[in-house]
């Protein structure tokens, strides 16, 4: 069988039990105050990849078959990652109508109710934390590891000297500083936490970090070509922004086709390291190769 088709298949298995605990876990939409609450499972079940979560329970897979315990907080970090969209799109931010598929969240609530959809998305994020069965020692680290890579030392910082920097020349450095925070970080993040939670041993730890910064960075180059060449259909956001707003893209610094050779060559490092954890990574060395060709 076409290796993608099995990796598309785990894919969606992993996200409908990541589906089954966001449902669970946030307040129906007809409780009051209903507004808040259509809006957050408005943009919760917009139809996401679910890449992150799928990358926490792939990585604890690695050790473990049971994916109960981690799964809370798979879906925690899905959460946080809803909350950056759902900010992301807000007028004085992308200023993006379209969002997986749909119209964006404010521009179907309102910037307020998006505001605060996405607030409650993050700030209960870290207390769904505290329910999934793990030591209470790791959901302390988790909590802190979260906060640190959700906040100002993290994905908020790549998300303000992306704005920063709009309409601005960047240097490489800068670019490098923005795509790794913003985006990266969070993917790196996720996988990590599926590796802490099964106790990898240090040294595997380590691989998986190595293969994560890199499929981060990639996720975030392939995000910018594909605002260039992608369809918006089928990515279910409006393509063609960036240039209109002039982001600091890898196209922008680099071009298109070195962007893709770097986007190639760092798969290619992230393979190689997974690949020493030998055929227990398949799973992730396709996942990489799919991150690389996705088209959505
Ligand atoms: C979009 O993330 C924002 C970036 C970090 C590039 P995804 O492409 O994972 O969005 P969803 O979750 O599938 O909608
Ligand atoms: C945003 O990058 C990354 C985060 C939301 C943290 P983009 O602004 O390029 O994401 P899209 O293209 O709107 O999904
Ligand atoms: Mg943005
Ligand atoms: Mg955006
Ligand atoms: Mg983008």
């Amino acid at each position: 069988m076409d290796p993608f088709v099995l990796l598309k298949k785990d894919m969606k298995e992993k996200q409908e039990q990541v589906n089954i605990i966001l449902d669970r876990y946030l307040p129906r939409k007809d409780e009051y105050p209903k507004e808040i609450h259509k809006a957050l499972r408005y943009s919760t079940f917009a139809g996401g990849k679910r890449l992150r979560p799928y990358l926490t329970m792939l990585a604890y897979q690695l050790y473990k078959d049971n994916l109960d315990p981690i799964t809370p907080v798979a879906a925690a970090i899905e959460m946080v990652h809803t909350f950056s969209l759902i900010h992301d799109d807000l007028p004085d931010i992308d200023d993006d109508e379209y969002r997986r598929g749909k119209k964006s969240c404010h521009a179907v609530f309102g910037d307020g109710v998006a505001l605060l959809a996405a607030d409650s998305l993050l700030i209960n994020a870290f207390e769904i934390i505290t329910y999934a069965e793990i030591d209470d020692a790791l959901k302390v680290q988790f909590v802190r590891e979260l906060a640190q890579e959700s906040g100002i030392k993290g994905l908020i910082a790549g998300q303000m000297l992306d704005i920063e920097s709009e309409g601005k020349k960047v240097d490489k450095k800068t670019l490098n500083f923005i795509h790794n925070n913003k985006t990266a970080g969070m993917i790196n993040i996720a996988l990590r936490f599926g590796a802490l939670g099964a106790k990898a041993p240090a040294k595997e730890l380590s691989v998986i970090e190595e293969y994560g910064s890199k499929i981060g960075l990639v996720f975030q180059i392939v995000d910018d070509l594909l605002d260039i060449e992608g369809s918006s259909a089928k990515l279910g956001k409006t393509t063609g922004k960036d240039e209109a707003q002039g982001k600091a893209t890898f196209p922008a610094v680099y071009g298109v086709e070195e962007s893709r050779k770097m986007a190639h060559d760092l798969t290619e490092q992230a393979k190689t390291a997974i690949s020493t954890l030998g055929d227990r990574s398949l799973k992730l060395r396709i996942l990489a190769d799919h991150l690389l060709s996705r088209k959505s």
